[in-house]
């Protein structure tokens, strides 16, 4: 299906999320739309699939000018957007889920359907289960499910908002190869939303960039990320050298820590961590780590073994008391359990501090979140609320809401879905922290980013740490063999 978007125009207040965008799309193609944090592209997708109109512009497929008052209508029409971040997830099985967003043919009985979606998972390499509750599965999982929907809705063009964030490096290639399928077999249109230019690189055919609303450059795909990088960001960032750092005394001991949930058993954890400390924890997704994690945050009891922080014994503090004792924990579903979409920017800062007065004194709080929200050069206002943001916003937020002086962080992807001008920031902001003689404990799929940000790294596969390395002593493959089970 040929798409092409004319002249379109979104503001919100004084800010110009799309200023005037042209684009042509053929079928059979995949794009990939470029653009540095808040740049306007989730805005554009989100009109292109109707979840929220233009102030001004056509959209037209096929060279008809179309106009969808809801997603559901965009899908009738062949558009259908995996959003980034996944929306409401009622607790219904995938069947039922799968029903519900089809409920046109509500007549349809059960095992007609249940053909049609495996029909349809096997033909494209995937691998949700789908008598499982939707809450159950992982976010690769959702998305892969997601897909099902639209394709079975009669998806000509896909969108898709930064999926690679928070999946799994298999469910990665699962989905690229679905998407050449798609494009190259099929002549189906792709977008793929991304900050990964090598993930650009790999997929797509042909690049979009955005900068501050406008349509500022394109190229024909592979182009040098040089170029691309200098059409985000209109210059080519420099980067600061990471200076050496000595450590202090133990933040935080891990010892004999056994957990058990109904997922997976993490067994035997001890390590030591220094004040000053970058630990990166390696692994698949669901491998360990993001269960340890949780446990020293305090939200999930270990069956047996001791957490202590600054030599306090925290093993069965509630996550409250850990929060007050300098323990921070962000975790990766923004929008699920960092921020709440409708509080406004103020309103998460009075919930992060420790000691709250009786009486709020707004203006107070209003000018501690001003003065946050430069630190942090989060783009959004103090009444703004969490879901006005951008994405890579949102996550500013996330760790523009971090109290001074803490003795340990645990962070679960923290730069997901930031550009790479954002990602350097944020972790000199952190690295900044060090000097508090706060440890850093973070996990991410990104492997660079583990071997290039920690000073150590534990391995984890299958619930077991199988070692802790000098992260100036591996390699990426060497890395990437660890972590998949293998010496
Ligand atoms: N519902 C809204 N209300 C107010 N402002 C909004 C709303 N949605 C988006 N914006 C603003 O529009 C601008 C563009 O946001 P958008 O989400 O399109 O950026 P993006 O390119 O997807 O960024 P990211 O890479 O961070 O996801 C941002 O400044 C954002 O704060
Ligand atoms: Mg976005």
């Amino acid at each position: 299906m040929h798409v092409e978007l004319k002249e379109i125009r979104k503001y919100f207040g004084e800010v110009k999320a799309n200023d005037n965008i042209s684009v042509s799309l053929e079928p059979g193609k995949i794009y990939g739309l470029l653009g540095e944090n808040g740049a306007g592209k989730s805005t554009l997708m989100k009109i292109l699939s109707g979840y929220q109109p233009q102030d001004s512009g056509e959209i037209l497929l096929d060279h008809k000018a179309v106009d969808f008052p809801s997603p559901a209508a965009a899908l009738g029409a062949g558009l259908g957007m995996l959003y980034q971040d996944p929306l409401d997830i009622p607790p219904f099985s995938i069947i039922d889920n799968y029903l519900l967003g089809r409920d046109n043919r509500l007549s349809l009985d059960y095992r007609t359907v249940i053909a049609e979606m495996n029909e349809i998972i096997t033909r494209y390499g995937f691998e949700a289960d789908i008598h499982a509750h939707i809450d159950t599965l992982s976010l690769g999982e959702r998305q892969q499910l997601e897909l099902v929907r639209l394709l079975a809705g009669g998806a000509q063009v896909f969108i898709l908002d930064e999926p690679t964030t928070g999946i799994s490096v298999e469910q990665k290639d699962v989905l690229f190869s679905s998407m050449r399928k798609l494009a190259h077999e099929e002549g189906k249109t792709i977008i793929l939303v991304s900050h990964k230019l090598d993930e650009v690189q790999e997929l797509c055919d042909h690049a979009f960039v955005l900068r501050r609303g406008k349509l500022v450059g394109q190229s024909t795909i592979p182009c040098p990320n040089e170029k691309l990088v200098e059409m985000m960001f209109g210059q080519v960032p420099t980067r600061r050298e990471r200076l050496p750092f000595d450590l202090g005394n133990p933040a935080l001991e891990l010892i004999n820590v056994n957990i058990s949930t109904y997922r997976l058993n993490v067994s035997n954890i001890n390590l030591q961590i220094f004040a000053g400390e970058v630990i990166g924890l390696a692994g698949l997704e669901g491998s360990g780590q993001g269960i340890l994690l949780r446990t020293i945050a305090g939200l999930i009891q270990p069956e047996s073994g001791q957490v202590v922080v600054s030599g306090q014994d925290l093993t069965k503090s509630s996550y409250h008391k850990s929060r007050n004792f300098g323990v921070a924990y962000c975790a990766a579903g923004r929008l699920e359990e960092g921020l709440v979409s409708k509080l406004s920017l103020t309103e998460h800062m009075l919930l992060a501090e420790p000691t709250h007065t009786f009486m709020i004194d707004w203006p107070a709080a209003r000018e501690r979140t001003n003065s946050r929200i430069e630190q942090y050069q989060v783009v959004g206002q103090p009444e703004s609320t969490a879901d006005q943001l951008s994405g890579g916003n949102q996550q500013r937020l996330l760790f523009a809401l971090l109290n001074p002086g803490l003795k340990v962080i645990l962070l679960e992807h923290p730069t997901r879905g930031l550009d790479v001008r954002s990602m350097d920031w944020i972790w000199e902001q952190m690295y900044a922290r060090r000097e508090d003689g706060t440890a850093l404990v973070f996990m991410s799929a990104d492997l660079d980013e583990i071997l290039e940000r920690s000073d150590r790294i534990a391995v984890f596969s299958g619930g077991v740490m199988s070692r802790v390395v000098n992260a100036s002593e591996v390699s990426v493959d060497q890395l990437g063999h660890m972590i998949g089970g293998q010496a």
